[in-house]
């Protein structure tokens, strides 16, 4: 198992470049399932995330031809046995995005057999709603040994209206999997209170490039006249705004300046009008050709101003920065609140943080965090993903040497977090673990 080790206290200057969205990759990657034809997707990250889905897209029956180029992985999905339908829960377990072949696999193949994915260490993560909406579309469901079994009388799927609320706003991979499924539904399908992410909005042109009927992607109403089949194209992923946002703490909670290519900045409002209140610049720069790829510059002189952060569905201020910009609070001049309407127990960074000297108190889904002059190096335990990334920021900014341990949470959602912000000055290295803790080594 790999730690990190970082140094905290240097400044980053220079240039890093945002990779492909692994949120938007992976729904991407499970429309292969909806059509014979070669499927082609660039800009892939290169991450666990993605290579596990690569993996269960094998056993589901789809080859995938891996390129390698310096903007990431250019992969080619080729159905080549359309026989397989059960996605495992040895795979499932290992991500929960797996359930976004449930609706491409319903659809094109009229059965689909997906284990049902467990809780996860953000919460209980329910997938009702998808089942709901697969129903409303005239799928049989019914449960054994852990699996959903999902059957389309008949083999295809009846268009219908779908209402995607739930208790917490809609679903984001809720709707990508009833938007798949709806392309190749007979009849004309209206998903209601849909996810307005961008991630679903890149997953809804590339269908229509496969020659799927939709309007509406983006906004909560989403209509889909379903087609007799679907057609390969080539597409290229939309850029990372998590990471982009991620790497924005960076620069701000360092005092630094650095720039940012291909950041899908018209994606990030929220998160950007955030950082203006913290007293962090965010200016666009260069062509404005394409508002999802600018270059942006990233600086930070005064201090950090505290705000009030509430996490809400897109274009509210996304789950996925919470733990980042909880970081950079911790640093502020004043009291900080954060309550998180998403996934109300996704606090598990809390009392990591508190171990390298921050002032959080957590009650229910709301933390109220009081800036400290000063965060300190210490030994930290990454948990789910973003909370991982949380800690990286607070350790960039900290005093003396910080260990995170179990990094592989990382992995799953970010390509090379050791490389990019070393590019920029940061100390920063991969170890292994058990070397780690037998040698002196130092930075
Ligand atoms: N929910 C239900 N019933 C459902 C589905 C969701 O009650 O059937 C609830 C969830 O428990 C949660 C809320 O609805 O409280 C929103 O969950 P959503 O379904 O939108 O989450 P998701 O689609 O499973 C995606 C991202 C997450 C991101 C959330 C919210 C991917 C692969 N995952 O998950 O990303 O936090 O949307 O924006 O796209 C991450 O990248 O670290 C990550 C966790």
């Amino acid at each position: 198992m790999d730690v990190f080790v970082i140094k905290g206290g240097r400044k980053l200057s220079g240039t890093i470049r945002i990779n492909g969205s692994k949120n938007a990759a992976l729904p991407l990657m499970t429309a292969a399932l909806l059509t014979d034809e070669p499927l082609i997707l660039s800009e892939v990250p290169n991450l666990s995330d993605i290579r596990n889905m690569t993996k269960l897209l094998g056993e589901l029956g789809v080859q995938s031809d891996i390129e390698t180029t310096d903007l990431g992985q250019t992969i080619t999905h080729r159905v080549v046995d359309p026989t397989q339908s059960h996605a495992r829960y040895e795979i499932v377990r290992t991500m929960r995005a797996s359930i976004s072949t449930l609706g491409p696999l319903v659809a094109k193949r009229g059965y689909a057999r997906v284990s049902l994915p467990g809780g996860c260490a953000i919460g209980q993560r329910p997938v009702d709603l998808h089942l709901r909406g697969l129903e409303a579309l005239g799928a049989k469901i019914t449960l054994d040994g852990g699996d959903i079994i999902a059957q389309a009388p008949g083999g295809r799927l009846i268009g219908a209206s779908v209402f995607l609320g739930g208790p917490f706003g809609s679903t984001v991979l809720g709707t990508a999997n009833i938007l798949s499924a709806a392309t190749l539904a007979r009849g004309t399908t209206i998903i209601e209170s849909a996810a307005c992410e961008p991630e679903i909005v890149d997953l809804a042109n590339m269908l229509i490039a496969m020659g799927a009927k939709i309007s509406g992607a983006g906004s909560p109403r989403i209509t889909i006249e379903g087609v007799e089949e679907l057609s390969g194209t080539t597409h290229r992923v939309m850029p990372d705004r998590i990471e982009a946002g991620t790497y924005m703490c960076a620069a701000a909670i360092t005092q630094s300046e650095i720039t940012l290519d291909n950041c899908p900045l018209d994606a990030m409002m929220s998160a950007t009008d955030t950082l203006g209140h913290m007293g962090v610049d965010v200016n666009a720069v260069g062509s404005a050709d394409d508002p999802m790829r600018r270059s942006c510059v990233i600086s930070r002189t005064g201090a950090i101003t505290p705000v009030q952060i509430t996490t809400q569905p897109h274009p509210g201020f996304p789950t996925d920065l919470q733990a980042q910009f909880m970081a950079l609070l911790c640093l502020s001049n004043g009291n900080a609140v954060i309550t998180e309407k998403i996934f109300p127990e996704r606090f598990l960074h809390v009392a990591e943080l508190c171990r390298m000297g921050a002032q959080i108190h957590r009650q229910g889904a709301t933390a109220v965090v009081t800036g400290v002059q000063q965060l300190t190096g210490a030994p930290v335990m990454a948990s789910d993903l973003r909370a991982s990334a949380g800690l990286v920021i607070a350790a960039l900014a900290a005093q003396g040497q910080t260990i995170i341990n179990r990094v592989y949470h990382i992995d799953r959602g970010y390509e090379h977090l050791e490389d990019k912000p070393a590019k920029v000055g940061a100390s920063i290295r991969r170890a292994n673990a058990e070397e780690f803790a037998n040698s002196t080594m130092t930075l």
